[in-house]
């Protein structure tokens, strides 16, 4: 039987108090990721700061280049993101499900390539930008196109460099998450022998954070001081015996919730019920949470059910949210769905839900729900 314990009263807590009965455990903490003094600078940035000249053969004028990165910061919410980190370098996917973003994407990123060739810089006001840009002679890009996006190699020997490129990585997965309110924001500058960041997907206008990977003491404190507040292990403890999560979040001040279940077998509805009470508890307190299991495979069930019934986002798009964060399990998407269909009928027939907030086919079931219960006076 699982428990919860609280070093102080929080909302996260009581709501894991109420829900995760059967489950796990949280650990609460009073500590307010916004009030991170780690958090990076703000910095205001006029687009007339910009030099507007091109004398760079085989690079865009820079007009057209801010045209290109306004409109993908305005479509951050059609875009996904996969960042691994090599010991020269990163490895990051971006991708969209919409083909004119994902065309963008793509001509953003070779449109940038030729800009670093030659060390054509943009953003000059931020260090990690404008050190990378100087620093261009000591950087590998290989941009291959996927069917939805691009897939970038970057590498360098120089560990200056590599350090750069890591820094502007986790850059490019702040615009993708926050859209236009992170591109005024200083870039977070990692140092020379920082741990090397988790792998992590970043999903658009979300601001929670998707491990693809089990985090250790050094990347949980990484995570704190880039603002992440609530850590949501889906692991069993008995998997990881030599550490011990919950301690090193509590020495973090990260509050820590454990929904333990090795795999598609021990989905449950008080599993995934748990799950979106977590997730909406941090969302209540304005926390970020960073979700995690050993690869990615068991957040995707708890998260999908979450985007789905809590934040009116299409079937199809939750579930492809979660087949990004690594759900390959087959049976796991089954049983989401399952619990998914079962959940949406139920709420949309009794529960007062904005209209707005539903899909088409969740309206027009809540309406034949209402005229059914008309009907019953
Ligand atoms: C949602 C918005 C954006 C998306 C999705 C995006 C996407 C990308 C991608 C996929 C790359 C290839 C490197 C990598 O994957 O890490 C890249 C590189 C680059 N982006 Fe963006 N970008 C966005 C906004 C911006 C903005 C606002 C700027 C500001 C000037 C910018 C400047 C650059 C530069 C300079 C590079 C080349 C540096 C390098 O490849 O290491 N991007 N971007």
């Amino acid at each position: 039987m699982s428990k919860c314990s609280h070093r102080t009263a929080s909302s996260l807590a009581s709501a894991c108090l109420a829900s995760l009965w059967l489950l796990g455990a949280c650990v609460g903490s009073s500590m307010s990721a916004s009030a991170s003094a780690e958090q990076p600078a703000s910095s205001q940035t006029p687009a007339s700061t910009t030099p507007a000249n091109d004398s760079y053969p085989g690079v865009n004028s820079v007009a057209k280049d801010r045209d290109m990165w306004q409109e993908l910061l305005g479509a951050n919410t059609k875009i996904r993101r996969t960042v691994r980190h090599t010991e020269t370098g990163v490895e990051a996917v971006t991708e969209s499900d919409d083909p004119a973003v994902a065309a963008k994407i793509i001509e953003h990123s070779k449109a940038m390539q030729a800009r670093m060739k030659v060390g054509a810089q943009v953003r000059f006001w931020d260090p990690v930008f404008a050190e990378l840009f100087k620093k261009h002679g000591a950087v590998s890009i290989e941009v291959t196109p996927t069917d939805k996006g691009v897939r970038i190699v970057e590498s360098s020997a120089d560990p200056e460099a590599v350090v750069l490129l890591r820094s502007h990585a986790m850059g490019v997965s702040e615009f993708v998450r926050e859209g236009f309110k992170a591109a005024p924001r200083q870039t977070s500058k990692f140092k020379v022998g920082d741990p090397l960041p988790a792998p992590e997907l970043a999903i658009g206008g979300v601001p929670h954070r998707f491990l693809l990977t089990q985090p250790d003491a050094m990347q949980l404190a990484g995570l704190k001081s880039a603002g992440v507040a609530v850590v949501i292990n889906f692991r069993k403890p008995a998997e990881h015996p030599e550490y011990n999560e919950q301690a090193a979040a509590a020495s973090t001040g990260l509050t820590y919730c454990n929904l333990p279940y090795a795999g598609a077998a021990e989905i449950t509805d008080e599993l995934l019920d748990s799950a979106r009470a977590a997730i909406k508890a941090a969302d209540e307190k304005g926390d970020t949470a960073a979700l995690h299991c050993r690869t990615g495979n068991r957040i995707g069930p708890g998260w999908a059910a979450y985007r789905a019934l809590d934040k009116g986002v299409p079937v199809e798009q939750a579930i492809g949210e979660a087949k990004a964060m690594q759900m390959v399990d087959p049976l796991m998407e089954t049983k989401t769905r399952d619990y998914i269909r079962r959940k949406t009928s139920t709420a949309s027939a009794w529960t007062p839900v904005a209209p707005n907030s539903l899909t088409h086919s969740q309206q027009t079931q809540r309406q034949l729900a209402l005229d059914a219960k008309d009907a019953m006076g």
